[in-house]
């Protein structure tokens, strides 16, 4: 069925389409020539032409209430996503009641939980997060959480002194990143990671409440990827935090529709931007291993990058490294990470570094889904990805090309 209607972006396609529909024109024109002659004996009769001006009439009414029925349970689903209201405030209102008894703390808990302003808009349940969403006038709140209550995480002694408390969360965040931050940087870290810590020099500068609340978040990869790994330009910021809980930039999800070939050039842009700046990592690139388009946003602040929404398994290459080599192995399967590849090397009896690169992947799970395989000597980015080549060779090409053509990202 082709429909008349053009809105620029689709025209493209549209123009396949009707070329398509031409061949049967003809066998549906003679087809009416007979019909015309056939009607107009009928029609003669006065009876005949009332019949057919109520058939008409039942047919247009049928075709308007099944119209009306259908945009109406559309709009509805749109404007309100199926979510389970209740776990959503039971979230909220635990959060705020632990804030509220001085148990938990952050700078958005007041705004949260003192003038409520927002309404829900809905509660995301994955594998691995929650991811809340309210709406305050027009504007979206994203607030995300591995597990759901506060009591879900570990707590940390009181008695330990904020000293003690301090060297272990440094700790926690040279492990999680391999970055190697030394102890006399402990106090920008803790400042990155708690935006209001002043330190003290005569007591406690955290509360009991404050240590619970950002122990809780650093048990959480994503928050301190989103944290630490801010410098990379490729994760949403963290516009806040409250307990447990922290507030993401909202970000525009990625969803795959037919896109066309112009918009589909865009989106390559967007993804060759992302890419680039994983591998301008300060000294150690950034390994992504779940690649998938829904793992993507877009922000308004950069016009030529995906966001990473999803940062759960973005690595620095030595953390990856790490990962991967201390993992215990007898088959290779067992040294799978994801999107990251790796082998079981049997001399050890540990995982490889490693095997593939983020250009693979990039390749495999995005680019090839959108342009299948259509790809021209005369793109460069989908050359890269065609070419059987030294991966080595690959990557200096693509940095190259990067650099003359995306050297703002
Ligand atoms: N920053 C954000 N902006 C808008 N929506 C988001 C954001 N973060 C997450 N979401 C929504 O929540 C969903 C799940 O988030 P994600 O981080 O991918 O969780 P999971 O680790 O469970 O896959 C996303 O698909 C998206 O719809
Ligand atoms: C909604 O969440 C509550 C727990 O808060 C649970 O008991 C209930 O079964 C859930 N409802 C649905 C429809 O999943
Ligand atoms: C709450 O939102 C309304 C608009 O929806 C606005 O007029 C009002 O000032 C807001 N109140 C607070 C306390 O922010
Ligand atoms: C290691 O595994 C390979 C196959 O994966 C096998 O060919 C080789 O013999 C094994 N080597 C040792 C020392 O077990
Ligand atoms: C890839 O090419 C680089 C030089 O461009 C070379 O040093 C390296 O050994 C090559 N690797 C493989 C696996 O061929
Ligand atoms: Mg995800």
């Amino acid at each position: 069925m082709h429909i008349g209607f053009n809105d620029g972006i689709d025209s493209d396609s549209d123009r396949i389409l009707a070329s398509g529909d031409e061949d049967e024109n003809t066998p549906c024109s003679n087809f009416r020539i007979n019909e015309d002659r056939l009607l107009n004996k009928f029609c003669c009769s006065r009876f005949f032409r009332i019949i057919l001006f109520i058939i008409a009439l039942m047919i247009i009414y049928f075709i308007y209430t099944f119209l009306f029925s259908h945009s109406h349970a559309a709009s509805q689903s749109e404007n309100q996503p199926s979510f389970n209201h209740s776990k959503a405030n039971q979230i909220i209102h635990s959060l705020c009641d632990s804030y509220k008894h001085g148990a938990v703390s952050g700078d958005i808990c007041s705004k949260l939980c003192n003038s409520p302003n927002w309404t829900l808009s809905d509660l995301y349940e994955g594998g691995s997060k929650h991811v809340l969403k309210l709406k305050e006038n027009d504007k979206n709140i994203i607030l995300k959480m591995h597990l759901p209550y506060i009591t879900n995480y570990d707590h940390v002694d009181p008695k330990v002194s904020e000293e003690e408390f301090t060297d272990k969360v440094t700790d926690i965040i040279n492990e999680q990143t391999n970055l190697n931050w030394p102890k006399r940087y402990k106090n920008h870290l803790i400042k990155t990671l708690w935006p209001s810590y002043k330190k003290n020099p005569n007591g406690n500068s955290l509360s009991e409440a404050d240590r619970r609340s950002l122990w809780a978040l650093l048990q959480q990869d994503e928050f301190i990827n989103f944290k630490i790994l801010q410098l990379s330009r490729v994760v949403p910021k963290v516009l806040g935090t409250c307990g447990h809980v922290y507030q993401a930039e909202y970000l525009i999800p990625f969803r795959m529709k037919g896109y066309y070939m112009n918009l589909k050039a865009k989106i390559l842009v967007h993804l060759m931007g992302t890419l680039k700046l994983f591998y301008e990592f300060l000294n150690d690139p950034l390994q992504w291993c779940d690649v998938k388009f829904e793992n993507l946003g877009l922000s308004a602040d950069y016009p030529k990058r995906f966001v990473v929404m999803d940062s759960d398994m973005l690595y620095t290459e030595t953390k990856l490294r790490a990962l991967l080599t201390s993992q215990k192995c007898v088959t290779d399967d067992q040294c799978m990470h994801f999107d990251c590849e790796s082998r079981c090397d049997n001399t050890t009896g540990h995982c490889t570094d490693r095997l593939n690169d983020n250009v693979d992947v990039f390749c495999k799970k995005l680019i090839n889904r959108l342009f299948g395989n259509y790809w021209s000597k005369s793109n460069r980015y989908l050359a890269a990805c065609h070419e059987a080549q030294n991966a080595t060779k690959r990557l200096a090409d693509l940095r190259l090309v990067w650099s003359w053509s995306l050297s703002d990202v």
